[in-house]
């Protein structure tokens, strides 16, 4: 059974894409966060589903060994995702999240990594609309609305995309949802506020900080941007 993370938004998670760090030096990219994350982001691409090609299961593995403790969020951009989720289960990340438009038995999926005590993430393509996951709400811990086209770090914010997150925010509260909203892609100083405003619980950020000089006094700066924006309040839009 996976450790129980809690889903009360108490504030805002910073999670570093390790996607953005020297893939020859992984693990001195990681420490050099000096443990400012909250969790962190493994993109797994399959060169099908997006256009690109990342890691495999032993990635996540040799990460669950080195940091044990930490809160390792696996956001799978695979396709199907049923033919791997089993080989990423048994490293026994805290979060695995697939796309909803990469499977048409995406209830079954989510039962499946539920049922493996791994707190269950459904992700939606910019051009995918909330309706499509109100169905299995009830289901996930984690809701990671993407805000660029999925295969790269480095692309471009999609401000549009801010829209789902207001509706999933009211689809929480009408359904007394326990999930997290996530939002990935894009995301650095320039938009935190705005996107911690409009109601995202985590922050994915990939180049954001791996592109700085000092990642861990990065993450640092924008957990303080992230809270101050988050005792603001939520804006209505
Ligand atoms: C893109 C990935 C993102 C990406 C974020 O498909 O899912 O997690 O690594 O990188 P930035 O923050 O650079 O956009
Ligand atoms: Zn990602």
């Amino acid at each position: 059974m996976a450790r129980s993370i809690s889903l009360a938004s108490e504030g805002v998670y910073i999670a570093p894409s390790i996607l953005a760090a020297d893939p020859l030096n992984m693990s001195g990219a990681i420490d050099s966060l000096e443990g400012s994350h909250d969790w962190l982001h493994v993109d797994i691409m399959d060169g099908h589903f997006v256009p690109n090609l990342s890691y495999g299961p032993a990635l996540l593995r040799s990460l669950r060994s080195r940091y044990p403790e930490d809160v390792l969020d696996v956001h799978l951009m695979v396709e199907p995702p049923e033919s791997f989720i089993d080989s990423f289960l048994e490293h026994k990340p805290d979060f695995l999240t697939v796309h909803c438009e990469a499977t048409p038995h995406i209830h079954r999926v989510l039962g499946q990594i539920r049922a493996r005590g791994v707190h269950p993430g459904v992700s939606l393509n910019p051009g995918t609309s909330v309706s499509v996951i109100e169905s299995v709400l009830s289901m996930v811990d984690l809701v990671l609305v993407m805000s660029v086209n999925p295969g790269f770090g480095g692309q471009a914010f999609i401000p549009e995309t801010l829209s789902k997150v207001v509706d999933l925010c009211r689809m929480r509260a009408v359904g007394a949802h326990p999930f997290l909203i996530q939002m990935d892609g894009g995301l650095g100083r320039s938009n935190l506020e705005l996107v911690v405003r409009s109601g995202v619980d985590v922050v994915v950020m990939g180049s954001s900080v791996f592109s700085t000089p000092c990642p861990g006094e990065t993450v640092r700066t924008m957990k303080k941007l992230a809270l101050e924006a988050f005792s603001y309040g939520k804006k209505t839009f």
